[in-house]
């Protein structure tokens, strides 16, 4: 148990802290992972002229898992940044889904304040590789008045039905309810075409209740009646956006993990948070580590570690229920390491009472 060999990059920014506060956690309820850090980001940028090495597609490729902070910072442009690590490993890996729960934890005040954590219990499937998210296009005529810019969407078929299929076994897991994000007004090629997928994989799971809602109008119902939703599934662009308005929802982005899944497993997948490297209070100490900390338990969740990441689960619930340590996003004064050591210390509590109950 724990032999994992996990690589971590904790990035930039708040990435580094909540990184550190998440793999002390680990650490406490699964002795034993070896950790091997890179330290690719912005800064390695301005030094060697590259986010990460040629071959580190080929370095990363043997670990179990990736652990990922945050990539990003003032001083490099973000498409260089994010398509220098981020998005490349994404795809190199496969992993084409991009698992987001979103629950109301207790003790956190939502900005829905009179929502009940039975109310607010979502999980969003975003489709990972490709969709808006696309290197085709470019600039034309440039400096010139006629200049334009054309920025294509790639929606293939092998691309809509994996993320669509893998959304309604989830859901067929789950409350057999299922929403598609669409926005067939507007797009009027890619929207239409990833409905068809939908309604003809429907039809494969009878059992499970289908919603198909423009994004906008679903960007709506996610705030005003969140209990009517329970897996979500949305293109690239608009899963993204979904998750930081539903982390918003739940009380802010410091509590909303990441999993980008390879679900043939022929590839590490990499677990992050679903914010980024927040310049505003990088170097502050204060970041919430939560977001990471459960970022954590999904990756533990996924090696089949059920145990360990049910522990790491319930002490993040069980410290932010105390209410006693909170960093300012939650409206305390608390440190994001003092909060990652009530976390640490819960989970290792947790983990030592089920092993004795075990013997
Ligand atoms: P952001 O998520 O970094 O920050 C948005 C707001 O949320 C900020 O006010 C920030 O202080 C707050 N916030 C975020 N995480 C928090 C935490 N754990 N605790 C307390 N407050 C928190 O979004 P941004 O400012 O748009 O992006 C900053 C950089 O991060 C950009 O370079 C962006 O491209 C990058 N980014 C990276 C990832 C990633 O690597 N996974 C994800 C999103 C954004
Ligand atoms: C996320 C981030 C990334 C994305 C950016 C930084 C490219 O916002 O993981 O949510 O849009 O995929
Ligand atoms: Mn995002």
């Amino acid at each position: 148990m724990g032999n994992y060999r996990i690589a971590t990059i904790p990035g930039d920014g708040i990435g580094v802290d909540v990184t550190a506060e998440a793999v002390k956690v680990i650490d406490r309820v699964l002795p034993g992972v070896a950790w091997t850090t890179f330290d690719w980001s912005c800064e390695n940028y301005l030094r060697t002229g590259a986010m990460m090495p040629a071959d580190g597609v080929e370095r990363l490729a043997g670990f179990d898992a990736i652990f990922l902070g945050a990539v990003g910072f003032p001083g490099v442009p973000d498409h260089v940044s994010l398509w220098g690590l981020l998005i490349p490993l994404r795809r190199a890996f496969g992993q084409y889904v991009n698992l987001r729960p979103v629950r109301l934890l207790p003790g956190t005040e939502s900005a829905l304040r009179d929502r009940t954590a039975a109310d607010l219990d979502l999980l969003i499937v975003r489709e990972n590789s490709e969709g808006e998210y696309s290197e085709i296009g470019g600039i034309h005529n440039p400096g010139r008045p006629d200049e334009f810019v054309l920025q294509e969407s790639v929606f293939t078929r092998t691309g809509c039905e994996r993320i669509i299929r893998y959304a309604f076994e989830r859901a067929a897991e789950r409350s057999g309810l299922l929403c598609s994000a669409t926005k067939s007004n507007g797009l009027i090629h890619s929207m239409p075409y990833w409905d068809s997928v939908f309604e003809r994989i429907a039809a494969e799971y009878p059992a499970v209740r289908t919603r198909q809602m423009h994004v906008d109008a679903l960007a709506a119902e996610i705030v005003l009646h969140p209990d009517r939703l329970d897996v979500i599934v949305g293109s690239n662009l608009f899963g993204d956006i979904l998750s930081d308005l539903a982390a918003a929802v739940t009380g802010g982005l410091g509590l909303a993990p990441s999993g980008n899944i390879n679900p043939a497993r022929d590839a590490p997948s990499m677990f992050e948070a679903v914010h980024g490297s927040a310049p505003d209070i990088a170097g502050l100490g204060i970041a919430d580590p939560v977001a990471q900390i459960l970022a954590g338990a999904m990756m533990l969740e996924h090696l089949g570690e059920h145990a360990a990441a049910a522990a790491i689960d319930r002490a993040v619930c069980d410290v932010l229920a105390d209410g006693a340590v909170r960093t300012p996003d939650l409206g305390g004064s608390a440190t994001t390491a003092e909060l990652g050591t009530a976390v640490a210390d819960r989970a290792a509590e947790l983990s030592s009472d089920s092993a004795t109950a075990r013997t």
